[in-house]
């Protein structure tokens, strides 16, 4: 049970995951209209009684990124103009984050760091977020940052899958040497078996070159792990250059599907055998029908930071033992299409 001060709010990017929270958590979600102006301009307007509340916002920042984040800010806004008690948002998927560098000689902004400003100034207290880009976001928002690690919902698929072949016969890769400790902690959680990573050079933006892999993937069933798949460059040229080097299977396990452009039909095309992802971001119709997409739930993992913040902030919560949603009725959930 959801303290009875908290209500939960959504903002337009991902109602369905909106409803699942809910559901784990057993409550409604509360009501806001959040549209648009005939100008286009983002309106909203809290529906609910909301002075002296603990508001939790839920929205991902994914595309059209612009609208969804301005809606987040202005939930923000009038949440604060209302006389809440507290402001948390759970963006499970954080938009402009990849921009997170000044690389060297080029005039190029650093938006994860603005994105962080934003939010902030918004009034927004506390951040719950899904594999961020990369752990070091957490050090631009000076706000407490929750930065929950989404690939523990597919651990157990991989297990399932090692019983039937053996662990040994299984290698997990990164896609690139910045997801080196991503991968290495994951192939820890599955019975601590080789990692191996790819060299990749991107000549142009959203074009990728693999250079050469590192690590012995020959007949081996491969586990690429990354945090986005977005054109599916990346892991369309990892799958190509680690079949060439005589893998048995290649399947990648990608926490956010933003899924950009002709992505479903390049990996339909592919030598990528599946594509495991979460529902941090909606999968179009076009990726639900895919035979190589299968899709996990992040709905129980944030039901449990909910409750954990629920009864850090209700003094009712703090003699009461939390039941962990995702230890419980929702095991990890696969979600079913059609
Ligand atoms: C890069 O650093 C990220 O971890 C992903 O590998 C990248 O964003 C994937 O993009 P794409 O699917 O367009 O290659």
């Amino acid at each position: 049970m959801l303290a009875p001060n908290m209500l939960l709010f959504a903002g337009n990017s991902n109602i369905p995951l909106a409803k699942k929270i809910a559901d784990c958590l057993n409550v409604p979600l509360s009501q806001a209209m959040v549209s648009k102006f005939e100008d286009g301009e983002v309106r909203v307007q809290y529906s609910e009684s909301i002075q002296g509340k603990d508001i939790i916002l839920l929205q991902s920042t994914s595309a059209p990124q612009d609208t969804h984040l301005m809606e987040l800010l202005l939930l923000a806004d009038a949440a604060c103009r209302g006389f809440v008690r507290s402001i948390t948002a759970i963006v499970p998927y954080l938009g402009y984050a990849r921009q997170d560098k000044c690389v060297e000689t080029k005039q190029v902004p650093i938006s994860a760091k603005l994105i962080a400003k934003l939010l902030k100034v918004s009034g927004i207290e506390r951040l719950v977020t899904i594999n961020l880009h990369s752990d070091q976001i957490q050090g631009f928002f000076e706000i407490p940052v929750h930065n929950l690690y989404g690939h523990l919902l597919f651990v157990e698929d991989v297990i399932l899958q090692q019983k039937k072949k053996g662990a040994e016969n299984f290698v997990v890769v990164s896609p690139d040497s910045g997801g080196m400790t991503r991968a290495a902690a994951f192939a820890e959680k599955v019975n601590n078996i080789d990692v191996a990573f790819i060299n990749k050079k991107r000549p142009l933006p959203n074009t990728v070159k693999v250079l050469d892999v590192v690590g012995d993937v020959q007949n081996k069933d491969c586990i690429l792990i990354d945090d986005i798949i977005d054109t599916g460059g990346t892991l369309i040229a990892a799958a190509e250059a680690l079949k060439k080097l005589g893998a048995n299977r290649v399947m990648a396990y990608c926490v956010h599907p933003v899924l950009s452009g002709l992505a479903v039909e390049k990996i339909a095309h592919s030598m990528l055998d599946e594509l495991v992802v979460a529902d941090t971001i909606i999968l179009s119709e076009q990726a639900k029908n895919s035979k190589k997409i299968r899709q996990f739930s992040v709905a129980p993992i944030i039901s449990d930071i909910i409750l954990e913040i629920a009864r850090k902030e209700s003094k009712t919560f703090l003699d009461v033992p939390v039941q962990r949603v995702s230890e419980s009725q929702y095991n990890p959930t696969e979600l079913q299409y059609g």
